[in-house]
């Protein structure tokens, strides 16, 4: 939980799960319901985290080291943070942010094995240590994930791994979400309609935030 006045949320999970979407939904919501409210995506938000996100992001970037990539998505959470989260959440908004910290532990930490312990190191310093109060992950099967991810035509160099690489994403998070010690994970059915994946995620919210 993070010591602020502010209040963070979190939507994790592997690839077409639906996080843009719920995202846009979400802030209209919390927008009618009159709160101040910043949205931002990792890696970016920034001018600068956003241009580390296309060196990382790539599809031209194949070459890439592993420990440069494990590097750059730290890189570009130290900027975002510094700039815009923690001083959103000092003055008392809800910040929702399409990925952040649990996304290095899973594909860097877990599925390409860099060590959960070794990421969250380098987490506590890119976010200064802030954890979200609520992590929503979006959980659908690989399969299908991956066909809405097709259709939607948009695909970078993590998504053209291999299914199993997928697999092994969905695995780590559901793992990850089962074995945290705090509460803030809830794992959302994603195969559901946008509609009941919005309101399921919408009821956890206002009960959090009151509102
Ligand atoms: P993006 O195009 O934003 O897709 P998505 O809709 O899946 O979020 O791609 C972000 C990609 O970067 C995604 O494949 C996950 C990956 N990623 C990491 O591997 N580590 C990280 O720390 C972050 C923030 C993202």
């Amino acid at each position: 939980m993070t010591e602020n006045k502010g209040f963070l949320i979190t939507l994790e999970g592997g690839e077409g799960g639906g996080k843009t979407t719920q995202i846009v939904r979400l802030q209209n919501r919390l927008h009618k319901a009159g709160k101040d409210i910043v949205v931002l995506r990792e890696p970016g938000g920034t001018v600068i985290s956003e241009q580390i996100r296309e060196v990382v992001l790539s599809a031209k970037n194949v070459g890439i080291s592993f420990t440069t990539e494990v590097l750059l998505f730290q890189a570009a959470r130290a900027q975002i943070y510094r700039e815009i989260v923690l001083p959103s959440l000092e003055a008392g908004k809800v910040v929702v942010m399409d990925r952040s910290r649990d996304s290095s532990v899973v594909y860097q930490g877990m599925v390409r094995g860099f060590g959960v312990d070794m990421i969250e190191k380098l987490n506590e310093i890119s976010t200064k240590n802030t954890y979200p109060d609520l992590t929503f992950l979006l959980d659908i099967s690989v399969d299908k994930g991956l066909k809405r991810r097709e259709d939607s035509g948009s695909v970078n160099r993590i998504d053209m791994e291999a299914t199993n690489f997928h697999t092994k994403v969905r695995e780590a998070y559901l793992k990850l979400a089962k074995e945290d010690q705090s509460d803030r994970w809830q794992v959302i059915d994603a195969s559901k309609t946008i509609e009941e994946v919005e309101n399921s995620m919408w009821e956890i919210i206002s009960k959090k935030l009151g509102i």
